[in-house]
């Protein structure tokens, strides 16, 4: 085998999955908030006025609440979201991320950002089958799209799913920071290819960093994935 077939490019991985380059910067408070974190049984639990921070239990009551509170001021655009199968009303600025929006948001911390850049890898969700940083997409042009973060991959208060229960095997993780990311890249990768090789997992993985270090063992996880 020739050297070039080992060499992974990371430019290569970026063209691969599609990534939409122009990340956002972001800062601003939530406007809207879930409370349900596990983002399979998730629903808009609270629609929060973003003008005086009083709650309301439906869109309906924070829509009746603005036409008597704040007669003349337009409720801001919602825009559905759908992330792990379920359906969630936000409201987005223009320049928020999806990972802002994710974590902020809705409250789905375990999609991590590392860089907010675009080199890390921590960020990793699935849209739509592929694999995408989370921190370059604008969470506003993501209506329509299945999202699915790591919170989606097992059930809850059931077992892992088999490739969170291969790096749990290996001992794929360090400090688990870069987890997530991993666990993400590597499950669409599993559904598009239910047995790669080992070349085919690194390549798959080439856009993650991992500042433990646990490459290794992370190769190994994925590999052993593919295998059951
Ligand atoms: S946080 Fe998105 S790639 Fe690093
Ligand atoms: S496990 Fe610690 S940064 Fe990856």
């Amino acid at each position: 085998m020739s050297k070039e077939t080992n060499l992974v490019s990371r430019r290569e991985f970026l063209k691969d999955a599609g990534l939409v380059v122009g990340g956002a910067t972001v800062g601003s408070a939530a406007l809207l908030s879930a409370c349900k974190n596990n983002g399979k049984s998730g629903s808009v639990t609270k629609y929060v006025c973003p003008l005086d921070s009083k709650e309301f239990d439906s869109l309906q009551a924070l829509k009746d609440h603005y036409a008597s509170a704040h007669e003349g001021v337009d409720l801001p655009d919602f825009k559905t979201l759908n992330i792990n199968g379920v359906d969630y009303s936000v409201i987005i600025n223009d320049y928020w991320s999806l990972a802002w929006v994710l974590r902020e948001t809705l409250g789905l911390y375990g999609t991590k950002v590392g860089c907010d850049m675009g080199q890390c890898g921590a960020c990793t969700v699935i849209v739509d089958d592929k694999p995408m940083y989370a921190c370059l997409l604008f969470a506003c042009e993501m209506e329509g799209k299945k999202i699915r973060t790591v919170e989606g991959l097992a059930d809850y208060g059931n077992k892992l799913n088999k490739v969170q229960q291969a790096f749990h095997d290996a001992n794929a993780t360090q400090c688990g920071f870069c987890t997530s990311g991993f666990l993400m890249a590597a499950q669409a990768l599993i559904e598009r290819n239910s047995s790669p090789s080992e070349d085919e997992v690194r390549h798959a993985l080439s856009g993650h960093l991992c500042m433990c270090q646990n490459f290794k063992k992370t190769i190994e996880a994925v590999v052993a994935a593919g295998g059951k």
